[in-house]
């Protein structure tokens, strides 16, 4: 039996740290942190996401403010909104959800939101920070992933940690961060040969491919800590990419599938927001 890395009570647990420091800075300053959403298009998910940001935001006492744009919106909308939220002091971080529709490129977008605005941490400025070592808006996933490790009393230095999924929102951020913790790294993805091997050699297991269930039991090491960042449906029901019913007779610790990474990425959005905005003063 493993222990289970409850997600959930950490995230309230940091958001009211959050919320305690925001008002603090409100009544000695007279301002509060504010995140803009920009959302395009009718993605259901996408949908959720956003409207539990913005209700986070609240609820640490944020100010936010979203702008959506219909699923035929050009890119030129977008640039012209992230620019006003530049712009905007009273704006302290600027994400843009994704996906974009399949005509938008967000490599054509993302690019015009203000570096230090970046609270996604998704710009090649926020990235190349993280690769040199300097990191200052981290994404956010990643970033929880590496509190809920430690808030399980794991010590990372020196354990071989295997991510699987390579993308610049979560793979290659993650082995930046485990690095900086100096863990020994590697990264799996769709061309890895022996992925089960490799898996099957590490201490710290971090899943992030998209695939339900990829993850089972023969892949993992006795005593492993396993970190589950899919969010997959299955049969109407949500499930990540670790076999979890199978998994957690394994690992020394494991993250469940609702409540374990998945309110760490909001909580991390709202530790940038509030990094960002205490920037002003
Ligand atoms: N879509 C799914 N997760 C995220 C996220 O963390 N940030 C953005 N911008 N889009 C997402």
């Amino acid at each position: 039996m493993s222990y289970i890395i409850d997600g959930k009570a950490l995230s309230q647990k940091i958001r009211a740290e959050i919320k305690e420091e925001a008002a603090k800075l409100k009544s000695q300053k007279g301002k509060i942190p504010g995140l803009a959403v920009i959302i395009a298009g009718d993605d259901s998910a996408s949908k959720i996401y956003v409207k539990n940001k913005i209700l986070a935001c609240h609820e640490a006492g944020f100010f936010s403010v979203h702008k959506e744009f219909d699923a035929g919106a050009d890119k030129e909308a977008l640039i012209k909104a992230i620019l006003e939220f530049n712009r905007d002091d009273n704006i302290d971080g600027i994400l843009v959800q994704l996906p974009l529709p399949k005509h938008l490129n967000p490599d054509e977008i993302l690019p015009f939101i203000d570096v230090r605005k970046d609270v996604d941490g998704l710009s090649a400025f926020q990235q190349g920070l993280l690769l040199q070592g300097t990191p200052d808006l981290v994404s956010c996933t990643p970033n929880g992933v590496i509190e809920l490790i430690k808030s399980a009393g794991v010590e990372i230095a020196g354990k071989n940690a295997v991510v699987i999924g390579r993308s610049n929102m979560v793979g290659k951020p993650m082995a930046m961060l485990l690095l900086r913790e100096n863990a020994t790294v590697t990264i799996c993805h769709s061309k890895t040969k022996n992925l089960g091997e490799i898996v099957l050699s590490a201490d710290i297991v971090v899943a992030a491919i998209g695939r339900a269930k990829f993850i089972t039991a023969d892949m993992i090491k006795q005593g492993a800590v396993v970190i589950d960042v899919g969010m997959n449906r299955l049969d109407g029901k949500l499930c990540g990419d670790v076999d979890y019913d199978a998994v957690k007779e394994k690992a020394s610790a494991i993250t469940p599938v609702p409540g374990g990474v998945g309110p760490m990425t909001i909580t991390m959005l709202l530790a940038n927001t509030l990094k960002s905005f205490k920037r002003k003063f």
